[in-house]
């Protein structure tokens, strides 16, 4: 069983898109290991997204998403890095597949609707991040 970290971001739960979003998830067939609603803060915000600090776009993706509350969950499933990567869609809405979260409930490409750790190294750092026990 592999485990991945899932987030539902700030524009997704102020649109109230949670439990559809978490239907999604159950009719894949992920097990939610684990659970919570929290608001970001932004010295966290910057340490999780610390790979993009040199980006153009990171102050802006530190205000997002410390803009709101958000959902993280632990999915578990055989293969659930790349699973949930394909449930999400790609990062930016408008090049998202058709069916998948991002393409149905995202923005633009930073209010993107969710978020998944891309690689077992990266999900074996960001489920201890949100879930250290
Ligand atoms: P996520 O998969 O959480 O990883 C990094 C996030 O940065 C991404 O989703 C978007 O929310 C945000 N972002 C904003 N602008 C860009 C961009 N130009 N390219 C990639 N990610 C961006």
């Amino acid at each position: 069983m592999e485990k991945t970290l899932a987030i539902i971001k700030p524009d997704a739960i102020k649109k109230k898109l949670a439990g559809k979003i978490i239907d999604r998830i159950y009719d894949k067939n992920f097990n939610i290991a684990g659970l919570k609603m929290l608001h970001i803060q932004e010295n966290q915000a910057k340490e999780f997204y610390k790979v993009h600090a040199e980006r153009p776009f990171f102050n802006d993706l530190v205000k997002y998403m410390t803009s709101g509350p958000v959902i993280v969950a632990v999915l578990e499933k055989e293969n659930a890095i790349k699973d949930w990567r394909n449930l999400m869609g790609a990062t930016n809405p408008a090049e998202a597949t058709e069916g998948t979260i991002r393409k149905d409930f995202g923005e633009n490409i930073e209010a993107n609707a969710v978020h998944g750790s891309d690689s077992p190294e990266t999900a074996s750092i960001e489920v201890p991040f949100f879930f250290p026990d």
